[in-house]
């Protein structure tokens, strides 16, 4: 028996009973307490009762593909080419960069859960069952490594602008890339790409952002997180929708004026302009003074205004 036909039926949160469930899959009751077992795999846990059967205690929300489709825009909608939606992947950017080969403009990919979630800098993202949103977006760009610039960042704008249309209003942008909320990281963006660099690059944008994440799935983050459902309730569902519509009709505008028509809406956003930062952990100090016209970092140095392409910023504590 499919185990995540059984979560599905299992994520209203009620009991039910053992003979329920083998009507219903049309299966013995040794095999769906079998299956309940293997719910483990999910990271998810059932309680069973004498006499009221098994349930998941606050239910679930799971990802409906059939509802996020008919929320899109028609334009956006007619854009893609392909919508796949997983109980469970290693990673949905590994997905889309082992099939780079594809037909058509837009390959989105979103999951349940990850178990080898990619960040940035080769670290770990961490992803558990049906708590957060996890989406990948694989599409072509024309054009040589400048057609690539400011590319995260805007992606970063995006996500911005689907917390914006869902009423989460405030989310910063900390360079290059991240999205935190009052001094936390709520979401993170992985770009990763292939391609010729004269002609055409396959590009994958993913993206991850915290949404139901308990303190103990978090446990192991090395920097301080903050999950949507602090600030507002909204099913994942509704959150990827938002995010698709926002990141394909970015994407189309990014394609056809490159990151200088963003620029000021990033740097709206900007975490840490007029910050005192270091870069790669004291390479460059100084402070942040907003982003050039291809989304590279200027730093107002004791020797200059120094221009960052790529890195890890950091913010120096204030001393006072
Ligand atoms: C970061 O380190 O800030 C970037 C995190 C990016 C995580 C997302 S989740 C969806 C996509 N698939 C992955 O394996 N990583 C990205």
């Amino acid at each position: 028996m499919d185990s995540f036909l059984l979560l599905q039926h299992l994520s209203d949160g009620k009991f039910h009973s053992g003979s329920e469930i083998g009507r219903l899959f049309s299966v013995s009751r040794t095999a769906v307490w079998k299956a309940l077992g293997k719910l483990e795999e999910f990271g998810v846990a059932v309680e069973s009762h004498k006499g009221k059967g098994y349930r998941i205690l606050g239910g679930l929300d799971l990802l409906d593909r059939s509802a996020i489709l008919s929320s899109l825009s028609a334009d956006v909608k007619a854009r893609i080419a392909e919508f796949l939606v997983f109980p469970a992947v290693d990673s949905t950017n590994k997905l889309l960069m082992d099939s780079m080969a594809r037909q058509g403009e837009y390959h989105l990919v979103t999951t349940e859960m990850q178990t080898a979630g990619r960040g940035r800098r080769g670290k770990v993202w961490v992803s558990p069952f049906a708590k957060n949103v996890y989406l990948s977006i694989g599409f072509e760009l024309h054009g040589g490594p400048e057609a690539l610039s400011g590319l995260s960042l805007v992606a970063g704008i995006s996500v911005v602008r689907a917390l914006g249309a869902l009423g989460v209003e405030g989310a910063q942008l900390k360079w290059p890339n991240d999205i935190w909320v009052d001094g936390r990281k709520l979401a993170g963006i992985l770009v990763e790409l292939q391609g010729e660099a004269t002609t055409s690059w396959q590009v994958v944008v993913g993206v991850g952002l915290n949404v139901k994440m308990s303190e103990r799935d978090g446990e192991g983050i090395d920097q301080p997180w903050v999950a949507l459902d602090e600030l507002a309730s909204l099913r994942r569902s509704d959150i990827v929708a938002s995010m698709v519509e926002s990141l394909v009709s970015i994407i189309e505008q990014f394609k056809r004026f490159g990151f200088s028509a963003f620029r000021e809406e990033w740097e709206r956003h900007d975490l840490i302009c007029g910050n005192d930062v270091q870069v790669n952990e004291g390479e460059i100090s100084g402070r942040a003074i907003g982003v050039d016209a291809v989304g590279a970092l200027k730093i107002d140095t004791s020797s200059g205004c120094v221009v960052v392409n790529a890195g890890e910023v950091s913010v120096r504590p204030n001393v006072s």
